[in-house]
Formats: C-alpha cells, structure tokens, sequence
C-alpha cells in the first residue's frame, strides 16, 4: 500500500497562485480532506507565513490553530527550513527551538524539515526540538542533480539522518525534474542499504516525467508519494492525487482512498481555482523539460515570473533561465530551494539586467562566505574574487553558521514591547522572524491585497491586469487611469485608445477622460519620462527601502552605498553613480519604490 501526502494547501498554491490562498477558502474544505485519510496534509511552513503577514494581513498562526480544530484526524504537516525556519536566513538556536515548540502548540505533528545545501549540522537543532517536544521528524534531503549528487550521496546522507533521530525520510524534489531511473535508484538504494524508515517522494509536473518517476519510485519500495488535488496540479505544481489514486487502484500498491469523495473534493478546489483567476500563469502551466538543465523549482518559477514583471523585464524570462544554471554551477551546484533558490535567482536577474557580477546581492556574499553552510562543491576562487574581493579567503567561515549568531528571543521581546501589540509568544515570534513585515502586520497596518469575497477580481482590477500582461506578453499595454487604484470607482464613459510608437515600438495605450495617474507601465520608456532631474539617483529595482545611508550635506563619492533596499525579498545595495553634496532626499525608510524613482539628488 501507499500512502499520500496531500499539498493542495501549501506546496500547490506556493506553485501555482503565489501562495495566496486565503485561510477562510480553506477552511470550508477542511472538513472533507480530514475524511480522505492522508499520511499527512501539507498546511503550513514553506513561504506561508511570510505570505499571509505580507501579502494577506492573515495571521499565520491562527491558520494553523484553525485548521487543526477543522482536521482533528490527520496529521498536520509543515515545511521546516532548518535554520531558516520560514523566513530566508538564519536564526539562533533559541529561536529554532521557541519556534518548533510554538508550532507544534498550535497544530503542527509532521515537521518536515530540509535544509538547502543539505549540510546536516543546520538540520540538528530542529530535529532535536521536534523530538523533544513529541512530534514527527521527516527529514528531508534536497534534491538536485550535479557530478557531486550521486545516488551514493543521497543514500550515506539519509543513513546519517536516520541515525540522528528522523522518524521518516524525504526525497525533496523541489524543482520536479527527478527521472524514473533516478528515483528508482535512490529509494532502492536507501532499501537496500538496509534503512528501515518510511521514505517519501516530494516532486511536481514540471518535467513532464513525474509520473513515471512515481511509478518507479513504487516499484523501488517508496511509501509514500506527495500529491495534490487536480485543480491545483500538474505544471509546475505537484502530480493530481485523483489520478495517482485511480492508477493504483487495484494493484498491490492501492491507496484505498475513496476516489468519489476525492472528486468532491475536486469540484470545490475547480471553484477556488477560478476566483483566484487573476494569479494564473501561462507559464506555470506549462510542461518545461529544461528545468532538467534550469533547475528552478515550481514555487521560485512563479515568484520569478512575478518578480521580473516587477521590473518591467518580461522578455528576459528565458535569458535569466540560462544564467541560473550558469550562477549555479558557479556556485558548487547548490540544489535550489529557499534560500539557495533566491540566492541563486535574484543574482541571475542582477547579472543579465546589469552585468555580470557587477551588482551582487548581500545575500550573494553571505553565501560565499559560508553563512548558509557549505556548499555541495568548492565555489570557484575567481568568482569569490568577483564577490568578496582580493582576499576572500579570510572571510571565509568554517563553523555552522547559526554558532555565531548570539541569542535572539529575549531581545525581540524587549523590542517589541515599545510598541502597542498584544505580547504573545505567537506574536514575538512573528516579529522575530520578520522585523519589519511582521511589527507592520501586528500593528495592524498590513493592508490585504484582496479578501475572499472580493474574488475573483474584475477584469479591470490592477492584479488581473498584471495576470493579462504576463500572459500575453507581445501585447504591451500602459493603462493612464483618472485616479489612483484605490478609489477607483468611476467607470470611464469616453475610453479612447491609441498607438503609439516609443523608440520604434508599438505600445497600445488607452487613455480614460480626465487626468493622468500613471498607474502601471510595463516599459522602460514609460517609466523615464516620469521623471527627470539634474544629480539624481535613481532605484534600479522595486522594493522596499530598508535604510538610507546618507544625509542632507553628506559630501559622498560615485559609488557610495545611499540606500538598502528589499527587493525580490533579498536585501541590496544601491549605490550613487553620481558624486558630490547630497542636496535632497526624496525618499523614507518603509517607503515602496518603483525602478527608476528617484531617491536623493547628488549636486
Ligand atoms: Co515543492
């Protein structure tokens, strides 16, 4: 027999809406998924929590603490980034173990913890605090294919973490492009080796071999597959779990699921899945062998597609495909998953829109110097040179990583006691993980982007705008609107459109009767004559700004670090190309800025 692991409430959406499905749309559902019988259901961990503070004004917690009251009978289960937890880097032990103690408090049982480079001394302090606190290890190897990745490489590792203390153990396939032959081999190799732990395939679509690596991994033994249900899977989500259910009915590997109660099921996620309309990707959909080569798992696809529609450079999709597996192999091959995937990622978006290494990440750097842990294979001297300069060597570090950070909970608490928040250990934590993003959310100050009742979103609505763009990319659209989007409630009555030519390409613009906000262009051009200005210094990248570096009469040279901003979650440096006396500065901490705003002005 089989067992399935059902994602259709964290991994799929991750995948294929951006991680926005809402608590409540969940929750209506709940009650009929804990009937199916799962080993376990995916709820929680991964890019949720940021999501539901940042993007959702939802309160991760109280997700998790819902929907155990709903799902009383099956296992809940959620993706442990090791050190990281469910942000993008590293925290101290004590954090770690607070946090695992909070989740399991509020619902958690399967904690299923990776760690990107698979460095085991990062995965040691979470699987100990789950064990402590009487929960399930899945420990979980991340898989990635390269010359150091072999079938030998995965087998001793699992050995390692069975001796460590997992209670079962995961073939993590983030980027869905294990082969049959690779997924036979590892899962017979572990049975072989004579490990005696339950062992679970994670995989997705995205290669178009999923199933028959499946079929293979079975017959090799696996006992358990990850599935989601089918409104929500295939591309670059996971294999549907109706299908994978009906193919093994009637052979010695059955699930014994009830297939009519899993169509149920079904026709309320087909439902979900059209008013979350405006977050559908073409791209996400599709099949694409090249993740083979590419290796960008589903999640970091659809983030990336978002993310370069941000910057207004759609058509560098397949361009920055190629760069990652270039960056990649340049970085001893790490498997890419959070945070390797973002490191990885928003250096290849640097290198293609700027040059090669001639914009590194802070994130970049800190990877180079060890502080995610060791990376599979050396990074090559040459390209440490380009990141940390002539004497890389020294700023190396050997230790794991999270040794050097001092303890963090008592001081977050402290902090946040200055401001007017409830003091729970659920909130502390919230804020401890996310400073910024999580004291804005605890305020009360996080803004949904959309609540269910909203949705879907009219075609007119900004988000299904963006989905349209994405989609259909040879057709550049500039909507000029009469007023900001938030109080837009006026329909216009005189529409006019028009084409016109900027630098020799067509660009279709429409034009609504009074005023000009400009609320979204998609081309460079729209965005320069916006604004221009004697000595000014310009973002070249949306985010948020994190810091300002300068001040009003600072004297500062061409180079000068002016501001840091978060930008593709990722912390960067933005630098003057200008020098002289720093005359105004037009932007504040926390403020939204587009490419090409100007932040200061350098006379
Ligand atoms: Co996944």
């Amino acid at each position: 027999m089989v067992k399935l692991h059902e994602m259709i409430l964290r991994d799929a959406h991750q995948s294929m809406l951006a991680t926005r499905m809402r608590t409540e749309d969940m929750l209506h559902i709940a009650e009929k998924l804990d009937q199916v019988g799962f080993f376990s259901l995916e709820v929680w961990g991964g890019a949720t929590f940021d999501v539901s503070i940042r993007y959702l004004n939802q309160d991760p917690w109280e997700r998790l603490n819902k929907l155990k009251e709903a799902i009383p009978n099956t296992p809940l289960q959620m993706l442990e980034r090791a050190m990281n937890v469910v942000a993008y880097r590293n925290f101290p032990d004590d954090i770690v173990k607070k946090f695992v103690y909070l989740a399991k408090k509020n619902g958690c049982d399967v904690f299923r913890i990776f760690d990107a480079l698979n460095d085991l001394r990062n995965m040691e302090t979470p699987m100990e605090a789950v064990k402590e606190n009487g929960g399930h290890v899945q420990a979980c190897l991340s898989y990635t294919i390269s010359p150091i990745h072999t079938v030998d490489y995965f087998v001793e590792k699992f050995e390692k973490l069975s001796k460590m203390g997992a209670d079962s153990l995961c073939i993590k396939d983030m980027a869905g492009m294990i082969s049959p032959k690779r997924a036979y081999d590892i899962v017979k190799g572990c049975k072989d080796a004579g490990i005696k732990l339950e062992i679970n395939l994670h995989s997705h679509s995205t290669s178009g071999m999923t199933g028959m690596a499946y079929q293979r991994a079975i017959e090799a033994g696996i006992d358990i597959l990850d599935t989601a249900i089918s409104p929500i899977s295939g591309g670059t989500a996971a294999p549907p779990t109706e299908s994978v259910v009906a193919a093994l009915q009637g052979t010695e590997w059955d699930t014994n699921y009830d297939l009519k109660l899993l169509i149920e099921i079904r026709k309320y996620f087909l439902d979900i899945w059209e008013k979350y309309r405006h977050l559908h990707r073409i791209n996400a959909l599709k099949i694409d062998p090249s993740v083979t080569l590419h290796q960008i798992p589903g999640g970091m696809l659809s983030n990336l597609i978002f993310q370069l529609e941000e910057q207004g450079a759609n058509e560098k999709y397949r361009e920055i495909l190629i760069e990652t597996a270039r960056v990649r192999e340049e970085l001893g091959y790490p498997p890419l998953v959070t945070p390797t995937s973002q490191v990885v990622g928003v250096q290849s978006v640097m290198n293609v829109l700027h040059g090669r290494y001639k914009v590194i990440t802070k994130e970049t750097k800190d990877y180079c110097k060890g502080m995610y842990g060791k990376s599979p294979a050396p990074i090559k001297p040459e390209i440490m040179k380009k990141v940390l300069g002539p004497k890389w060597r020294d700023e190396v570090i050997d230790c794991r990583p999270s040794d050097l950070l001092e303890p963090m909970w008592e001081k977050r608490k402290s902090e946040l006691k200055d401001h007017d928040v409830e003091m729970t250990d659920e909130n502390i934590m919230t804020y401890a993980l996310y400073p910024q993003v999580g004291l804005k959310f605890l305020l009360g100050k996080a803004k949904a982007e959309f609540t269910s009742d909203e949705l879907p979103l009219p075609i007119d609505h900004d988000l299904t705008r963006g989905m349209v763009r994405q989609s259909f990319p040879e057709h550049k659209q500039i909507w000029i609107e009469t007023e900001p989007p938030e109080s837009r409630s006026v329909t216009a009555k005189i529409p006019t459109e028009f084409e016109v030519e900027v630098d020799g390409e067509p660009f279709e613009v429409k034009v609504n009767p009074i005023g000009g906000y400009l609320v979204s262009g998609t081309s460079e051009e729209a965005k320069v004559t916006t604004k221009d200005m004697e000595g000014s210094v310009k973002s070249n990248m949306q985010g948020t700004i994190l810091s300002i570096k300068v001040e009003k009469g600072n004297k500062i040279k061409e180079g000068h670090v002016i501001a840091t901003i978060e930008a593709m979650k990722m912390e960067q440096e933005i630098k003057s190309d200008v020098a002289g006396e720093v005359k105004k500065i037009f932007v504040n901490e926390g403020d939204s800025v587009a490419s090409g705003d100007i932040l200061i002005q350098v006379i």
